[in-house]
């Protein structure tokens, strides 16, 4: 297979197997070694020409100290059968894509021994998105010694991003979002992050409102200039306005109108010299429940733009679940403070972006349907449409 020409199940059987560690390590757990300074695990082997690095907060903690920890029950060939797995399921969708795969997998050994990982569980998600998310039952990183849940680690097979660094600000601003260090590995961007047990949101009326009033509630805090990561934001002009056109295109091939001035106000608001961090896609699939109820925020964009997009983007999603974009709006302004002559604006702009996302959506739906003239069972999302464009019409004009 051509996988295994970039890693064998030799490679990762000799960087898995406990025998390559001392006996003392062997037979000792993680939290032995927390409790017993004296007995310290050597530090691992670094392959050649590995770099692990934190990439942005210039910290070289992880370059120096990662402990040596015993492996648990990991498993090398469930560990390949699962990534051979991922890359079938990428590259069936986009060979561009299975290249940045392959890359984030290649990169895969040095990071399980550089992380001090062991004990792979499973992955987390299995879907044709090119980033590996894999559960590990330990890792050897400080920052995260006394997680008892395991960890996870998510590799991407392309340029450094800023989803790590900037979860990690907000955490230690007081956003609840997982403990994780992040670096750069041969080019591939990865966080290791604490495994939370979590459930998913309902789309009730009530957690929305709920869930509305946590997030405004922690805006100040996210939004909050970064100067020390600015410079791995991704600004909304190059990520979003691109986007944008093409659901305003998709909008438009299904006879809905996108004026000339909604595109004019888009560049403004995507453009604004007002630039601060935005997680950048907030969405029930992004925001999950702890056991104990409280919420916890997942898998920020890292983009750069005017501080009421956040909220604009989020209203706008929560038409799917039947709720007014503007009373959501409404309802985080009076949390957060926010500059509500230009924010209504934007708000009408995220609107069209989430309109003709649901149409591109709606459209990929129907042509993979076996029977495309089937009733569709989401007609919700002809009424969230409906709503989305009647508000954005109201707000742009
Ligand atoms: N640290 C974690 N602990 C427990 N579950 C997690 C953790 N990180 C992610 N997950 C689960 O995996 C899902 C997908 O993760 P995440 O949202 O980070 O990536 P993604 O959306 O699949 O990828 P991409 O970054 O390409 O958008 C989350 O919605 C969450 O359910
Ligand atoms: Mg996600």
């Amino acid at each position: 297979m051509a996988h295994e020409r970039w890693l064998t199940r030799r490679a990762v059987v000799a960087l898995l197997r406990p025998k390559t560690l001392p006996r003392a390590i062997r037979t000792q757990s993680l939290s032995t070694y927390a409790g017993c300074p004296r007995a310290q695990p050597p530090a691992p082997r670094r392959p050649p020409g590995c770099c692990v690095r934190t990439s942005v907060d210039g910290s070289d903690s992880l370059r120096t100290s990662f402990s040596g920890i015993a492996f648990g029950v990991t498993s090398p060939s469930w560990l390949t059968r699962c990534l051979h797995e991922q890359i079938t399921r990428v590259g069936r969708q986009d060979p561009q894509a299975e290249a940045q795969i392959k890359r984030a997998a290649a990169s895969l050994p040095h990071l399980i021994s550089h992380l001090g990982l062991g004990g792979f569980v499973d992955l987390l998600v299995r879907d044709d998105k090119p980033r590996l998310l894999l559960r590990f039952e330990h890792c050897g990183v400080p920052a995260l010694h006394r997680v008892d849940s395991g960890a996870v680690l998510k590799v991407y097979g392309d340029q450094p991003r800023g989803e790590g660094p900037l979860l990690k600000e907000w955490g230690r601003r007081g956003v609840s979002v997982p403990r994780l260090e992040s670096g750069t590995t041969n080019s591939c961007s990865w966080i290791l992050m604490e495994y939370i047990e979590h459930a998913p949101i309902a789309l009730t009326s009530q957690e929305c409102l709920s869930v509305t009033d946590v997030l405004a509630g922690w805006g100040d805090a996210m939004h909050e200039s970064a100067a020390s990561i600015t410079d791995v934001l991704r600004p909304l002009g190059d990520t979003i306005l691109p986007r944008w056109e093409a659901c305003a295109s998709a909008l438009r091939a299904t006879g809905r109108a996108a004026p000339q001035a909604w595109h004019t106000a888009a560049e403004f608001h995507y453009r604004s010299d007002r630039p601060a961090p935005l997680h950048g896609d907030l969405s029930f699939a992004n925001l999950a429940r702890r056991p104990d109820g409280t919420l916890i925020m997942f898998d920020a964009s890292a983009l750069l733009g005017p501080k009421e997009f956040d909220a604009a983007r989020w209203s706008a999603r929560l038409a799917i679940a039947g709720m007014s974009p503007l009373d959501v709006f409404a309802r985080w302004c009076s949390t957060e403070a926010i500059d509500a002559s230009t924010a209504y604006e934007l708000l009408g702009v995220e609107c069209v972006l989430e309109a003709g996302s649901l149409e591109v959506q709606r459209l990929q739906r129907r042509s993979s349907s076996l029977t495309p003239h089937a009733i569709d069972p989401l007609q919700y999302v002809d009424a969230a449409i409906d709503n989305l464009i009647h508000t954005a019409h109201s707000l742009l004009g």
